[in-house]
Formats: C-alpha cells, sequence, structure tokens
C-alpha cells in the first residue's frame, strides 16, 4: 500500500513536470520571446513599427471621448506624451507600481517591448 501510493505520486509529479515543461515550451514558441530580435534593429518607425503594436494592444481600450483609466492614446501626440511621462514603457514592462498593460491580455513578447522601448530612446520620432 506505501508503495503504490507513493508510486502514484511519482508518477502524479513526473506528469505535472512533463505537462509544465511542454508548457513552457510552448509560451517560448509563440510568444516570440525566443530567437534574435529583427524588429527592433535599424530605426524603429512609429507609423510602421509602433502603432501597429499599439492599435492591437492598446488603442482598443485608451482611445475616444473615455479612455480607460483616462489615458489616452492614438494620436502621435497622446502617444508621445505616454512615451515621455515613462508610463508606455513602465505599463508595458510591468514595472513596480503602474498597472500592467495590456490589461487582461498577456504581457508583450519581449521583442515587442523592444521596438516600443527604441523608438522611445531615439526620441519618440513622429517617423
Ligand atoms: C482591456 C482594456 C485595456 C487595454 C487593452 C489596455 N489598457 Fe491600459 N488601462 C486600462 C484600465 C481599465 C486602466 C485603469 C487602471 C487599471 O484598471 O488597471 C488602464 C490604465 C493604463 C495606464 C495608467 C497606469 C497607471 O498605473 O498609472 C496606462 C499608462 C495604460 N493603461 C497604458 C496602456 C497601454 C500602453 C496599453 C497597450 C499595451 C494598454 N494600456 C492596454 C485598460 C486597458
Amino acid at each position: 500500500m506505501k508503495m503504490k501510493i507513493s508510486l502514484a505520486s511519482l508518477l502524479l509529479l513526473a506528469a505535472v513536470l512533463i505537462s509544465s515543461c511542454y508548457y513552457d515550451k510552448e509560451g517560448l514558441l509563440y510568444s516570440g520571446n525566443s530567437g534574435p530580435c529583427t524588429d527592433s534593429t535599424g530605426t524603429v518607425s512609429y507609423a510602421q513599427k509602433v502603432v501597429p503594436l499599439l492599435q492591437q494592444y492598446c488603442y482598443s481600450c485608451h482611445t475616444g471621448s473615455f479612455p480607460s483609466g483616462n489615458q489616452l492614446m492614438g494620436t502621435y501626440t497622446a502617444d508621445k506624451a505616454m512615451a515621455l511621462n515613462g508610463k508606455l514603457y513602465g505599463t508595458i514592462s510591468h514595472a513596480a507600481g503602474l498597472s500592467p498593460m495590456p490589461k487582461g491580455m498577456s504581457k508583450m513578447t519581449n521583442c515587442q517591448i523592444a521596438v516600443i522601448k527604441k523608438w522611445i530612446d531615439s526620441g519618440t520620432l513622429n517617423n
């Protein structure tokens, strides 16, 4: 009886380990967190690289007359203001003290975050 229990728990442990391994790998494959990040090499264009990401992850909640959390995005002026006050990078990188964004979705990939960071670090150009 004792033997059976420990065998069962071993099997359970093995199953948990195997499935968590599988999950991790899946996360790596589909989150784009592996491999080189080519999107952030060279000049990062606001219109071509940054806006599509913000559109996909942010604009649904942060545009219009009543943007969520009273945080307006969706124009160059508004996006730039959020970049300059540190909240754009802070929220997407899940910095302490800020509400992590995009709300209700998984964190953006390292590569996507790197694209936005490069745009900010290069002077938030309207390019
Ligand atoms: C599903 C709706 C939703 C999405 C998508 C979303 N937000 Fe938010 N955001 C909110 C809400 C609601 C708040 C108000 C604070 C809270 O409830 O966490 C907020 C707050 C914020 C704040 C203020 C945070 C603070 O702690 O002061 C910033 C900056 C922000 N969002 C930026 C973004 C960015 C950048 C994206 C895209 C990467 C994004 N949000 C995507 C709903 C959203």
